[in-house]
Parts: C-alpha cells; structure tokens; sequence
C-alpha cells in the first residue's frame, strides 16, 4: 500500500522538554487510514495534526465500537530514536480489534507507517532523561448510524505525543484501595481488549477511591470477588517468599507488554515466577506472616508503580515499610536501561525508527 506524505505550513512550537506531562500537546502530524468492505484499508495518509470531522449519528461515539494502543519512543544516549516492542503492540491491536469486529490490519504495514510518522516528526522525541514520545494507534466505526451491529466503515489514526519523566523526584509509590463492590470485567468479556468500554468502566470507582485517599483501585474478579486482576490501568505482581507471582491471562486481564517484559527477566535472572490465580486473603496472609515484600504495578506508562499501602475492607497493609522494594528497582532500571539504550539489548526488544 502506498503511504502518501503532506507536510505542514504551520509547524507548531516544540515544547520546553522539562516541562512535559502526559498527553497534553501533540507532535504536528498524525497517521490516517480507512477502511471500507470494497477497499479494505486504504487511503494511508501522513497528514496535518488534525480534527476528525464525525456526523453525530457515528457509531463510535455511540457504541464505543473502538481499539487503541499505547507505545513509547525513546531516544537513546546516542541520540537514536527507537521503540519497545512495537510489534508486540500491533498484536495486541488486532487481538483488541477481533473481540470488537473491527477488521484486522496488516501489522507490519501499520508499524512501518508508525515508524514514519516518527520519523516526520522526530523533532518532537523530547531529549531530556527519561522523557519520551508517546504514540496511540487508534481505530473508531464510521458508520453513520444508530442501531447495534458492527460499522461497516473505520479510520486508523495514529497520534504523538511528548511526555515528561514519570519519577521526575524518584519513584512515587501508590496507595490502592481493593474493591469487592465494583468490577472492570468479566471472564468472557472484553477485559483482554484495549476498547474504550474497560477504561469507561473504571472511573467512577477510580473517583470513589481517590475520595478515600488512595491512588489507584485493585480490580478483583467480577465472579467469586477473590481473585486478584490487575491495578488501576497496570498489571501486578506479588514479591512473596522470593517468588514472582502475578495472575495468569484468563480473559478479562490485557495482556501487558510491560507484565511479559518482566517475567521474561526474571526468568533470566532465575527468579522463581508463578502466573497462577491469587486471592486477596492469600496476600493478606502473606503480610501478616511476614512472607510479603514486595507489590508492584507494571505498565507502559511508568514501567514499573511500587505500592506503598493496600486497603482492603477495615485493614490498610503497609508494603515493604512503604519503601520501594529492591526488586521494584531492578525491573525498572534494568527496563528502562534497554529503552534508552543504555544496556545492551538482550532479547532484540527494541526497533530502532531512524531508517524507517
Ligand atoms: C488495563 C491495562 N492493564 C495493563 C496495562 C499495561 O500494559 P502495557 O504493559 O502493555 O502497557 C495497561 C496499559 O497499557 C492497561 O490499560
């Protein structure tokens, strides 16, 4: 497929790179493409930044019929800019993308045209430490019309976005607060799929729980209520007696990028890994048996969150005497290490956009 370039008139000012936050601004272009039943996808277009003009009857805005992604680009040490697994990402997106009837794209052509919207706009892969450009892919139903069944017509867009270092002062532990009230999904459900619905799903809890002094909900499962899920937008992991365990991928988990990353170094590490069921009362247990050292989120966004305090009915466990653990610390160095090219890149992770 061809991919046609329009460039600019009106570049935009480049940020002050300390002083970045999360997806606020917006790089000068973006990625286009559509799709339709006689075409597929096509018209591939690198384009102006740009509203989408939508008829208030488009499916998308409501049914929801919609997938998305989130990667990073970084620029490396050697003034390089590469990416962590994209290709992992378009996986994903089209996994994402079956469970909602959205037509499946052509992964590598996708990626290719990802690496040359970066490549346009490379100027905004911000350069202090720890800073990165975040990248969406998005796909949304076009049909105008009202009525429940999947659209017949779509556009990909991809967007880029400058974000500032997560830990600017040095990691910054969460509080969570576990819920056997609300759920974010069900087994059978869309909970493995990167699809607005889960993230809608999650805010009024997630606003209930910030209103009692905690940073992020732990989902449990929406059946028995037991079984730990994952934390706010994060995978998680259990340090217990020296063993990794974080729950398996039963469905109503994403599988995350991030969550595979680590095992995958444990492994090499030779640290005991376990994706088994956990309840909530077996990491109760463990804290009050003195066998639980470690809690931690896992996610694009920050790599890796240390959890400081864990609520849960009328206790509140304090984690690692609210310390980041040393394992937290491993993961994330060792992570974000390969990421800026700073570590040799062990398990070919990382691609770089340069020649894209
Ligand atoms: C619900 C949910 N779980 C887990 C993750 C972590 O996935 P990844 O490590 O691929 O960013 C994310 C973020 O992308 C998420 O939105």
């Amino acid at each position: 497929m061809d991919l046609r370039i329009t460039l600019t008139k009106m570049p935009k000012q480049l940020p002050d790179d300390s002083k970045l936050g999360f997806g606020e601004l917006f790089s000068d272009h973006m990625f286009n493409m559509d799709y339709n039943p006689e075409q597929g996808w096509h018209n591939a277009r690198i384009e102006p930044y740009a509203p989408i003009m939508m008829d208030p009857a488009t499916m998308v805005l409501h049914y929801g019929q919609a997938v998305f992604e989130g990667l990073k680009a970084y620029r490396t040490t050697n003034g390089r800019i590469q990416l962590f697994r994209p290709d992992q990402n378009m996986a994903r997106f089209n996994r994402s993308a079956r469970l909602v009837c959205i037509p499946e794209i052509d992964e590598a052509f996708v990626l290719l045209a990802l690496k040359k919207l970066i490549s346009t706009d490379k100027k905004w892969v911000p350069m202090a430490p720890e800073t990165s450009l975040y990248v969406r892919p998005t796909i949304v139903a076009m049909d105008s019309f009202l009525g429940v069944r999947p659209s017949s017509t779509y556009r990909l867009f991809i967007i880029l976005s400058p974000v500032g270092a997560y830990y600017p002062e040095g990691f910054n532990p969460v509080t969570i607060w576990v819920t056997d009230k609300y759920v974010r999904a069900v087994r059978g459900g869309l909970g493995e799929a990167k699809t607005p619905a889960n993230y809608a799903a999650s805010l009024y809890v997630a606003e209930v729980a910030k209103k009692a002094g905690y940073t992020q909900v732990l989902w449990l499962d929406a059946i028995e209520h037991r079984y730990i899920e994952e934390v706010g937008t994060m995978n998680i992991l259990f340090l217990i007696n020296g063993e990794l365990v974080t729950p398996p991928l039963g469905g109503s988990i994403l599988a995350g990028i991030t969550r595979d990353s680590v095992l995958t170094l444990a492994r090499d590490w030779n640290i005991p890994v376990a994706e088994r069921p956990i309840t909530i009362d077996e990491v109760m247990a463990a804290h009050k048996h003195g066998s639980l050292q470690e809690i931690f989120g896992s996610g694009t966004a920050a790599v890796i969150s240390p959890v400081s305090h864990l609520a849960w009915q009328d206790q509140v466990l304090t984690v690692g005497r609210a310390r980041v653990g040393p394992m937290a610390q491993r993961f994330y160095e060792a992570i974000t290490d390969i990421q800026y090219g700073r570590a040799e890149d062990r398990f070919g992770w990382m691609v770089p956009v340069d020649e894209a």
